[in-house]
């Protein structure tokens, strides 16, 4: 497969950025989407240039680390994968592909496609443990029982791997899907309920502090997450805020 990429690059956070365009050849449909990029970034390497600087990590869907805007999607044109997952035979010979940053004021870049997504922890720092006895009379978390539902939920929201496409797909830069799912897996167990109230005032205060935008109830967060985190997820945020609100 032959394709044009236009990729951005950007020397640090205050260089001003540009799309740049490189022809590749020779892209085989088996290759992933990263591997396609190691196969550009050999190929400037050996002609003296600088290497195109991407995120990754696992390769494997799991760490959240990998982050590509790939024409104009988080993650690129197929559901439910991560950028590492999406694999070249979704594209044609002859195709452009056009490969940004995500893109918030909460996520500026660091170099070319790399985006500080500390922003994330500091919302995670927030609130996102539990405090348990861990002096010898631990319970057997297995001891406490837990109704199904309840349990599935939480562990479906314990699936967000904290990538920040929701952010990078919301219009007004929102937070709200990787918050919620947070706040959510706790929320729904016993054990997270000793502290629900402070959890959820303070991660949604880090997540305003940090200038995350506000949901506007799009849904574009939804479609784009790779691990299909659900806006529920969302109302049972704001339930839970009112909640705190109300009480505090
Ligand atoms: S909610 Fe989905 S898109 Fe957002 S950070 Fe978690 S896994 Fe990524
Ligand atoms: S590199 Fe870990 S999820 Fe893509």
């Amino acid at each position: 497969m032959k394709l044009l990429l236009k990729i951005w690059r950007q020397k640090d956070a205050k260089s001003p950025g540009k799309m740049v365009e490189y022809p590749i050849d020779g892209v085989e449909g088996d290759m992933s989407f990263l591997e396609m990029l190691d196969v550009l970034n050999m190929q400037l390497v050996e002609k003296g240039e600088d290497p195109v600087v991407f995120d990754h990590d696992c390769r494997e869907g799991i760490c959240g680390s990998c982050s590509l805007m790939i024409n104009g999607e988080p993650h690129g044109p197929d559901r439910l994968i991560t950028t590492c997952q999406l694999h070249m035979r979704k594209f044609s010979d002859g195709d452009t592909i056009v490969i940004e940053p995500f893109r918030a004021t909460a996520f500026p870049v660091i170099k070319d496609l790399m985006v500080d997504r500390s922003s994330f922890d500091r919302i995670q720092q927030a609130g996102g443990y539990i405090s348990v006895n861990t002096s010898g009379n631990t319970v057997d978390a297995n001891a406490i029982p837990i109704e199904k539902e309840a349990a599935d939920d939480a562990f479906n929201a314990a699936a967000c791997i904290g990538c920040g496409a929701c952010v990078a797909a919301c219009k007004n830069a929102s937070a709200m899907l990787f918050t919620s799912a947070k706040v959510s897996q706790f929320a729904l167990l016993p054990q997270g309920r000793v502290e629900a109230t402070e959890r959820v005032l303070n991660m949604v205060r880090q997540m305003d502090l940090e200038g995350f935008g506000n949901c506007t109830n799009t849904g574009a967060c939804e479609i784009e997450c790779p691990k299909g985190i659900s806006l529920e997820n969302i109302a049972r945020m704001n339930r839970e805020y009112l909640m705190a609100a109300t009480k505090g």
